[in-house]
């Protein structure tokens, strides 16, 4: 697809890590005048860009760009301690140097919908792509998630970008747009600690025969989809600190989470068992493509000429003979 709108906005984007960079990346690559600021020194996660890297903006202050037509797009990361404990004292930071700011404010961090009220910005839109393909999930995201806060300034033309190019799109308050994305990083942690689980009562991944004799019987339901292959625990930077943080959280409740604190410890022994057996598979995922893919049509296809055309002339034949 190629992208030429030029956009009047001009996009700033605070904290320049994997979601920072690949905000960066894709706003430039859609159009956009692009800076970014960080405190840190990061280094550079999407090297395949490197062209696109050049063309970005290094502010040394937050605010140098700022202006009614400004958006700061804050993407800096939060902490989660063992306990579960989630610390935003660096989001509340950047979100406190945009304090009077003129330009609006989107935040991309993932926060926990109580710790979400006592922020301040104009739209929340939790991030839910994958480091593999991050910059073209950002192009055209598969999830559109846009949590408004009453009063919101009137929109960035980038959310209109993005509703035609995204596969579902969900438009609610802040505190429903980070339920929808811990739901989502939940569901997929819960998947992989299961299938992981299921796989050790069948047999010892000590060998890559083993592995395959496990993994057959996996995929035989779920086709080695994503986040339902046998193999490694769940790591990453974010499904680990977001389930131990939401389980936490709303462990705290007196309904509890035990299904979701199970996940967490389920995939703690994970790693333990990845030690003892170094030939675990492990498995990246992405977003599905947003039309059927060629092979599963095939398969599909397959199915559909057995099922309508050689059953019933086999049964034909059967009944010819009797
Ligand atoms: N990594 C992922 O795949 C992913 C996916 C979806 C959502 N998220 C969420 O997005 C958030 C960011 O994740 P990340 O992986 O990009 O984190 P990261 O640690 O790679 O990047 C965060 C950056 O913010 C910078 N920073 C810290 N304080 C700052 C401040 N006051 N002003 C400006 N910059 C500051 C840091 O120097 C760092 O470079 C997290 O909440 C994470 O859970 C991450």
């Amino acid at each position: 697809m190629v992208y030429s709108l030029s956009m009047r906005e001009k996009m700033v984007i605070v904290g320049f890590g994997w979601v920072g960079q690949a905000n960066a990346l894709a706003l430039k690559t859609l159009g956009y005048d692009v800076a970014y600021y960080d405190p840190g020194a990061p280094p550079r996660h999407y090297e395949e860009h490197t062209e696109v890297y050049g063309s970005l903006v290094k502010l040394a202050n937050v605010r140098d760009w700022d202006s009614e037509s400004t958006w700061y797009v804050v993407c800096v990361g939060d902490r989660v301690s063992e306990e579960g404990e989630q610390d935003i004292s660096n989001i509340q930071k950047a979100l406190d140097s945009l304090k009077g700011a003129k330009g609006g404010v989107i935040l991309r961090s993932t926060v926990i919908p109580d710790l979400l009220e006592k922020l301040k910005f104009d739209y929340y839109l939790p991030e839910f792509l994958h480091e593999k393909k991050a910059v073209e999930e950002c192009i055209e995201p598969y999830l559109l998630v846009i949590g408004s806060r009453p009063g919101a300034r009137t929109e960035p033309s980038i959310f209109a970008l993005w509703r035609p190019q995204a596969r579902k799109v969900f438009e609610g308050t802040p505190r429903e747009a980070s339920f929808i994305k811990y739901f989502s990083n939940l569901w997929n942690a819960l998947r992989i600690a299961f299938v992981n689980e299921f796989g050790d009562t069948v047999g010892r991944p000590s060998n890559k025969e083993e592995i395959s004799k496990i993994s057959k019987l996996i995929d035989f339901l779920f086709d080695g989809r994503g986040y339902q292959r046998y193999g490694r625990a769940f790591g990453g930077h974010c499904l680990p600190k977001d389930t131990r943080a939401f389980a936490a959280w709303y462990g705290k409740s007196v309904r509890g989470v035990s299904l979701i604190a199970a996940v967490y410890e389920s995939n703690a022994k994970r790693q333990n068992t990845e030690r003892e057996y170094p030939l675990l598979p492990e498995w990246f995922s992405e977003w599905p493509e947003r039309h059927i893919s060629g092979w599963h049509a095939l398969s599909e296809l397959w199915y559909a000429v057995k099922k309508h055309i050689a059953r019933p002339t086999l049964l034909l034949k059967k009944r010819d003979r009797s």
